[in-house]
């Protein structure tokens, strides 16, 4: 049996260096800290960028050791290829495409050059430490040319590709200069997942249209290989989180909150920066809501936890700015002196903090305007260990396929999302815990474990098919 090698742009871990020893802590990006306990459990080695630049070669010498130990392996940027790769192309040219906001998209020549190149650097890393019977597991936009580069050096490996952010239609996805690149890139895959069927059938769409491979019930006969296109809805570590939720420093955490906030209604928004959260949008949402509703003033309060990221992209920093702005105007127009209608945090809290947040808010307000899955409210959902609270859910993430009991909401209509605040503060509890109940089902049976051995048997069905086919 071969090892199982993950393969992402970033590791789970960030190590900072500091006074001759690393320190390590949970790296920002969901994918990354999604895939950690799986990996835990089930994976070899990790291979990616350790998330900062390290130039000096002890240093460098120093991280590679206390990652073996880890099961993982660094690929070393340099500050440019960090601007280019991950500022440029992938997060100004790759992020806005895969969610349709086409009009942040940025076409650079210079910054495709660098997503090259750092692709190539990856896959020199994985030769070094792969094997013929190893399976390589690749995650997201910003490898998508890394499957067709390892394919070529090694015709057998077993390689699984898994796109986590949205795929958009045919229609946008052209517009990329590289297009053709792209997908022959993600192409050298054997298996190719992604969260929900409408993701798997613009790719289709693109694949048939810019490459011209016709697919039959997702298979695919290129002219090389047969290969699989599916889609595989990720779930969370359901255990853990509930744990965490009933362990006694959640407990002590909810305390404190509690003790200075009593008889106050929360509602939580919790995401990472980005425009495509629809921070503002959801404010503003909050704002309309007690204009229209001025008897919960004073009586309920959004919990805004906002986590830095891509702070060197202009657009992420222009989002802050708004943010800023908006919260100061609200919380300036409707504050009293016990009260404030938006708690506001931009930084990151820790596992612990967000589950106490989790338990502590009555309400999950989930309005994102376009994301591949969303993990929040699968872990809203596992947090909540007395089956209440109520999920309010945008149709425009993955996870609104599976959470149907959630109440659904459209994030650019803002009276929408009002009347659902409105209904969530009026459900009967009797009714919350019956939703609440079904929730806890699915996001508890469609685990993180459950979709890597959907997903992982599936290649290697795919393997045994391509075989039989030779
Ligand atoms: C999203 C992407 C991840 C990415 C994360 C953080 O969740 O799907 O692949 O790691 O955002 O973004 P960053 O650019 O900081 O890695």
């Amino acid at each position: 049996m071969g090892k199982t090698i993950f393969v992402s742009h970033r590791l789970p871990i960030n190590g900072n260096y500091h006074e001759g020893k690393f320190h390590f802590t949970a790296s920002s990006g969901e994918v990354a800290s999604g895939l950690y306990p799986l990996f835990e459990k089930q994976g070899d080695l990790w291979i990616a960028w350790p998330g900062a630049e390290i130039k000096e070669s002890e240093i460098r010498a120093s991280l590679i050791l206390e990652l073996s130990a880890k099961k993982m392996h660094p690929v070393f940027l340099t500050q440019e290829e960090i601007d280019r790769y991950h500022g440029g192309f992938c997060n100004e040219t790759l992020w806005p495409t895969f969610h349709s906001f086409t009009q942040y998209i940025n076409y650079n020549e210079n910054n495709w050059d660098a997503y090259v190149a750092v692709n190539r650097k990856f896959c020199d890393a994985i030769l070094k430490k792969a094997k013929p019977e190893d399976t390589v597991w690749i995650h997201d936009y910003q490898l998508l040319l890394l499957p067709e580069m390892l394919r070529k050096r090694m015709p057998d490996l077993t390689i699984g590709f898994f796109q986590h952010t949205p795929f958009p239609s045919y229609e946008i996805f052209r517009m990329l200069p590289w297009r053709q690149e792209v997908l022959r890139g993600m192409c050298g895959a054997d298996l190719i997942g992604f969260h929900i069927y409408d993701d798997m059938r613009h790719f289709l769409s693109s694949i048939g249209r810019i490459l011209g491979h016709t697919d039959e019930a997702g298979f695919i006969h290129t002219d090389s290989r047969l290969i699989n296109v599916d889609s595989f809805p990720m779930g969370i570590d359901y255990e853990k989180l509930q744990k965490a939720a009933k362990c006694d420093e959640t407990e002590n955490l909810l305390r404190t909150f509690r003790e200075d906030h009593h008889k106050q209604t929360f509602i939580l928004s919790c995401d990472r920066l980005d425009y495509t959260k629809g921070i503002p949008e959801r404010i503003k949402a909050f704002e309309l809501f007690l204009d229209t509703y001025p008897a919960y003033v004073e009586k309920i309060s959004l919990l805004l936890l906002v986590a830095p990221s891509r702070t060197t992209v202009k657009k992420y920093r222009a989002l802050k700015e708004e943010i800023d702005t908006l919260v100061g105007r609200i919380n300036s127009k409707y504050s009293t002196l016990d009260w404030v209608p938006i708690h506001y945090f931009y930084r990151k809290f820790s596992f612990e903090e967000n589950v106490a947040f989790y338990r502590l808010a009555d309400i999950a307000l989930v309005s994102t305007l376009r994301e591949g899955m969303n993990f929040i409210s699968k872990e809203y959902i596992a947090s909540r260990t007395k089956e209440d609270g109520v999920l309010i859910l945008s149709e425009m993430t993955g996870a609104s396929k599976e959470l149907q009991e959630a109440i659904i909401i459209n994030p650019n209509d803002k009276k929408s999302v009002c009347r659902a605040i409105f209904e969530a503060l009026n459900m009967p509890l009797e009714e919350k815990q019956k939703r609440m109940r079904r929730m806890q089902y699915t996001v508890q049976k469609y685990s993180i474990y459950q979709w890597a051995r959907i997903y992982i048997n599936r290649l290697k069905h795919v393997k045994t098919l391509q075989q039989s086919l030779h």
